[in-house]
C-alpha cells in the first residue's frame, strides 16, 4: 500500500509539502469555526435577551465603566457554570442571552474573589460601601483592595448619553428619551452610588424572571392536579354549586 503512487490530493503530498499544509489546516480551522459560530449570530438563545434582562440604567452603566476601569474583572468572574457545586453556591447557571446587552461581556476567568454573576441584593448597599472603602471591616480575611475614591468622585457631567448611543449603535434599544434624560439620572452621584448600584442588580432580573416563571408553573401543576382528581362532587355536579 504504501509504496503505491499517490495522487495529488493525498496525505503525503500534505506531509511533504508545509505550504500545502499551512493552507489545508486554515482551510480546516475556518470552516470548522464557521459551523461553529456563524450559527451563533441567529440563534435566539444567544441574540435575544432572556426574560428578566433589560438594558443598563445610566446609573448603573456607569457602574458598569468604573467596575471595568478598576479592573474587577481580573479577580471575580460573572459566570456561572453549569457544575452543581457552582450553582448551589452562587444560584441558576449563566446564560448567553443574559449578556446580550454587554459590550463588551465581563464573563472574566480568573476567581481570586467570588464570582459575581447573582451578588445582586445578596447584601445591602451599605455592606458594599463599606466593603469597597476597606473590605477588612466586614471581612477580615479578605484580600481585596480598598476602593476608597470612588466614595469621592462624583460622575456628573461624564458623557453617559455617548455612552448610550454608542452602546445603541450595537444594538442596545435605547429611546431617544432615555438617552436625553440620562445626564440628569446620574447628577450629584458618586462613582460608589454607580457601582453599587451596578453590583446590586447583577442576576436580579433573570432571577426574579425565573422565580415568577416556576411560581406559576407550579400553579398550573397544582390547579391540573387538582383537575385530575376525581372530587368528591364530581359525582352530584349540580350539588356543588352553592
Ligand atoms: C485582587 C483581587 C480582587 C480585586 C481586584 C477585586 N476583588 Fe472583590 N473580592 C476579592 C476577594 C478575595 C473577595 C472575597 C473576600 C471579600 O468578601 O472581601 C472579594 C469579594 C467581593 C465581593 C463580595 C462577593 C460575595 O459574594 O461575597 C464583591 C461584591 C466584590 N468583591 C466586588 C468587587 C469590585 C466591585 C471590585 C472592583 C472595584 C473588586 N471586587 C475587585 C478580590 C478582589
Amino acid at each position: 500500500m504504501a509504496n503505491k503512487q499517490q495522487g495529488f490530493f493525498s496525505h503525503q503530498t500534505l506531509e511533504k509539502n508545509i505550504g500545502w499544509m499551512i493552507i489545508a489546516s486554515i482551510l480546516v480551522v475556518s470552516f470548522a469555526g464557521l459551523v461553529q459560530i456563524v450559527p451563533l449570530f441567529f440563534q435566539h438563545s444567544t441574540t435575544q435577551p432572556v426574560a428578566g434582562v433589560e438594558p443598563y440604567s445610566p446609573l448603573r452603566l456607569m457602574g458598569r465603566d468604573v467596575y471595568i476601569r478598576e479592573g474587577c474583572v481580573g479577580c471575580h468572574s460573572q459566570q456561572v457554570r453549569l457544575l452543581a457545586a457552582e450553582v448551589q453556591r452562587y444560584g441558576s447557571y449563566s446564560l448567553a442571552s443574559e449578556s446580550v446587552f454587554d459590550h463588551p461581556f465581563l464573563w472574566g476567568s480568573k476567581r481570586t474573589g467570588p464570582d459575581l454573576a447573582r451578588v445582586g441584593e445578596r447584601y445591602s448597599d451599605d455592606w458594599h460601601r463599606i466593603h469597597l472603602r476597606n473590605p477588612r471591616q466586614v471581612v477580615p480575611e479578605s484580600n481585596m483592595p480598598a476602593y476608597p475614591w470612588l466614595e469621592k468622585t462624583v460622575i456628573t457631567g461624564q458623557n453617559v448619553d455617548q455612552r448610550m448611543r454608542a452602546l445603541r449603535a450595537l444594538g442596545v434599544p435605547y429611546t431617544d428619551e432615555e438617552i436625553a434624560a440620562a445626564p440628569k439620572a446620574i447628577e450629584g452621584k458618586t462613582e460608589e452610588d454607580a457601582l453599587v448600584a451596578y453590583l446590586q442588580g447583577l442576576g436580579v432580573g433573570v432571577r426574579k424572571a425565573q422565580q415568577a416563571k416556576k411560581a406559576e408553573e407550579a400553579k398550573k401543576a397544582e390547579e391540573a392536579r387538582k383537575a385530575a382528581q376525581p372530587a368528591p362532587a364530581a359525582t352530584q355536579p349540580a350539588a356543588s354549586g352553592g
